[in-house]
């Protein structure tokens, strides 16, 4: 097993008294892809949350190659684990500027040269002429690769996930999730993804991580837990 990216230790999330998750104990290996699945109310966005210090939680440690969330700066662990959401999440302009937005809202100019953007543009899955076109009038598949491409300007380690499809058709979820893989197979980035679609999670493969009720239940690598998927 490869070595561990990130490690819970007996996490729990209290929220308004109520408990979201009790007893999580994971580790994501580095250089691997995992599926975070379960029924809606689950608590798998409450535990994504977590793994970028959106959220903290109510007991237990969380480690990032062997160190403390805690000891590491936030803006730091954030340029190593970067996040992609349900909704694609598009600023005015281009897809240029939406790549370069963290250096704009810094007031500073872009380090990252223009071949640079469109390697990664067409690692997640656009071509090089999209740089100039403006982002508003994508369709919901590409806005959403966008969003992916610029969780990679930092260059991260780790990729979240949430429900990364969910607002988008079959055939483009399909293909987003071909990219995911492919992000995974040729950058070696730690893939984290949250699906409730079995199909989703049976076609990006790896260990599949199954909550219910704010618990682990099952964890397994797909194919094994495809064998028996009944029990879902
Ligand atoms: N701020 C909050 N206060 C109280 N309960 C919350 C809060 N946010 C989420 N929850 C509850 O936590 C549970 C898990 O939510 P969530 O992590 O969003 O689940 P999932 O992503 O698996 O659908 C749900 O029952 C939800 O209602
Ligand atoms: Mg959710």
């Amino acid at each position: 097993m490869n070595k561990p990216k990130i490690e819970l230790h007996k996490i729990e999330k209290i929220k308004n008294g109520i408990t979201i998750l009790k007893d999580i104990n994971l580790k994501f290996s580095s250089g691997k892809r995992h599926i975070l699945i379960g029924p809606s109310g689950a608590g798998k966005t409450t535990l994504l949350r977590l793994l970028n210090r959106m959220d903290e939680p109510t007991f237990g440690e969380i480690l990032y190659d062997g160190k403390n969330f805690k000891d590491i700066p936030v803006l730091d662990l954030r340029r190593r684990i970067g996040m992609v959401f349900q909704i694609p999440i598009i600023f005015d302009g281009s897809v240029k500027d939406n790549l370069t937005v963290p250096y704009r809202l810094r007031v500073i100019p872009s380090p990252i040269k223009q071949d640079e953007l469109i390697k990664i543009l067409e690692l997640s899955g656009l071509q090089s002429d999209f740089l100039e076109r403006k982002a508003s009038e994508l369709s919901v598949g590409e806005k959403q690769r966008l969003t992916v491409a610029r969780a990679l300007i930092n260059k991260p380690d780790v990729l979240l996930l949430d429900e990364p499809t969910s607002a988008l058709d079959h055939a483009a979820g399909i293909k987003l999730l071909e990219s995911i893989k492919e992000l995974n197979e040729v950058l070696g980035l730690t893939i984290i993804m949250v699906t409730h679609q079995l199909e989703y999670a049976s076609l990006l493969g790896g260990r599949i991580i199954h909550l219910v009720n704010g618990t682990i239940v099952r964890e397994q690598e797909s194919e094994d837990f495809f064998l028996n998927s009944e029990i879902i």
